[in-house]
C-alpha cells in the first residue's frame, strides 16, 4: 500500500530577523553567514506558539485537500519539542481543529517528516485510516543559546502540514539510524530534583557542525544509490531533489558531486535557515504553490538530523 500528498500548508511566525539584526548583539556579519550557510533571514516566533503555527498549516492542507478536519482519521506532528512536554503537540493541534482521532508526536530531528511519512504510510498499509494530517512544527529559538554564534545564526521557527491518503505516489521510503548522541543534541535542561548533585546541563543546541556537514552529505550519497538501486532508476530520472534545508553548501556540494543542474535542487533556506523537520515539507509546500511539481514528476526526499537519523523517499508525483 502507497500513499499520495493531497495538500499542503505552511505556518510561519510574523517576525523576520535579518543576519544584520543578529550582528546587532553578536561577533558575526551577514558576510559570514551567507557565505558559511547561505541564510539571509529566519522567521522568528516573538507572540506565535507552536500550535499556532501548527494550527495555520493544518488549515491550510485541510483546505488544499477539500477536507474538513473531522475527515481527518489521525494526525502525525514531527517536532522536538512542542509547546508543552506533555500533552503532545499533536493533542494541542487537535484541540484547536476540534478532532477526537488519534494523535501524537514523532521525534526523529530533522528528519521527522520522513518518518511521519512512514507512519502514515503503515496505518494506511493498515487500513487504520484513510486521512491522515502530518504537522512538522519547531520552535528551534527557543533551544538556542542566543550567545554562541556558532547555533543561533543557523535556525528559524516554521510549521509545514501536509494531508496523505491512498495513492500510489510512495514508490521507496527507507530510515536508518547511525547513532551518535554527542554530534548533536539538546540536554533536557536543568530539573530542580534534589537528590541530583551536580546541576545538569542547560537546554541549549550543542553541535559538532563539521562532522555534521560530513555525515549530512556522506548520508544523502548512500540514500541516493539505495533508492535509486532498488528503482531501477538513475540520478537523471529524478527530477527534484528535495535536501533537508540546513546549510546551502550541504546541497551544493552532493549536487556537484551528483552533476546534476542546480534547477533541480530547490531551496528556500535563504528566507527560512534551518527549520529542522518543516524544512522539507515547507519546500514541497512553495514548490506546489509555484507549479513547479507537475503529476508524473519524480521526487527524491532527504534528510538528515540528530540521533543521526537519515530518512529518504522517492515520491512520482499524483
Ligand atoms: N559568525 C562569524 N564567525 C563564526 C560564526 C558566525 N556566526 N560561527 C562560527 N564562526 C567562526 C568560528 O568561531 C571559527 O572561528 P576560528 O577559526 O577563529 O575558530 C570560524 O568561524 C570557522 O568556523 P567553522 O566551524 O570551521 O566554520 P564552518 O565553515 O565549518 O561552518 C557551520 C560552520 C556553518 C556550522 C558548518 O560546519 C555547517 O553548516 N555544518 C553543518 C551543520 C548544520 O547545518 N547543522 C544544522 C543543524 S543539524 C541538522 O539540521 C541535521
Amino acid at each position: 500500500m502507497s500513499l499520495k500528498i493531497v495538500g499542503t500548508g505552511k505556518g510561519i511566525p510574523a517576525r523576520s530577523v535579518t543576519n544584520q539584526e543578529l550582528s546587532d548583539f553578536l561577533d558575526t556579519s551577514d558576510e559570514w553567514i551567507v557565505s558559511r550557510t547561505g541564510i539571509k533571514s529566519r522567521n522568528i516566533c516573538s507572540h506565535e506558539t507552536l500550535s499556532d503555527l501548527s494550527a495555520a498549516a493544518a488549515r491550510q492542507a485541510l483546505e488544499k485537500s477539500h477536507l474538513l478536519a473531522n475527515e481527518i482519521d489521525l494526525i502525525i506532528c514531527s517536532t522536538i519539542e512542542g509547546d508543552f512536554r506533555t500533552p503532545s503537540l499533536a493533542c494541542c493541534l487537535s484541540h484547536d481543529l476540534g478532532t477526537m482521532c488519534p494523535a501524537f508526536d514523532v521525534n526523529a530531528g530533522c528528519t521527522g517528516f520522513i518518518y511521519a511519512l512512514e507512519v502514515a504510510s503503515s496505518f494506511l498499509a493498515a487500513k487504520k485510516a484513510n486521512n491522515i494530517l502530518i504537522v512538522c512544527a519547531e520552535m528551534m529559538s527557543t533551544h538556542m543559546d542566543w550567545t554562541d554564534r556558532n547555533t543561533c545564526v543557523l535556525f528559524g521557527d516554521g510549521a509545514a502540514a501536509c494531508v496523505v491518503t491512498n495513492g500510489n505516489a510512495l514508490k521507496y521510503l527507507d530510515l536508518s539510524v547511525t547513532a551518535n548522541p554527542a554530534v548533536l543534541n539538546i540536554p533536557s535542561g536543568t530539573g530542580n530534583n534534589p537528590f541530583v548533585s551536580k546541576p545538569r546541563e542547560n537546554g541549549f543546541v550543542n553541535m559538532r557542525g563539521q562532522d555534521v556537514f560530513k555525515f549530512a552529505v556522506g548520508a544523502v550519497e548512500t540514500g541516493l544509490k539505495q533508492a535509486l538501486h532498488a528503482l531501477n532508476v538513475s540520478t537523471e530520472q529524478i527530477d527534484l531533489f528535495l535536501l533537508h534545508q540546513a546549510n546551502k553548501r550541504i546541497v551544493d556540494s552532493i549536487r556537484t558531486k551528483l552533476q546534476q543542474p542546480e534547477e533541480k535542487f530547490p531551496i528556500n533556506i535563504e528566507r527560512y535557515g534551518n527549520l529542522s523537520s518543516a524544512s522539507i515539507p515547507l519546500l514541497l509546500f512553495e514548490l506546489l504553490e509555484e507549479n513547479k511539481i507537475k503529476s508524473g514528476d519524480t521526487l527524491f526526499m532527504s534528510a538528515f538530523g540528530a540521533g543521526l537519523t537519515t530518512g529518504n523517499c522517492v515520491m512520482v508525483w499524483e
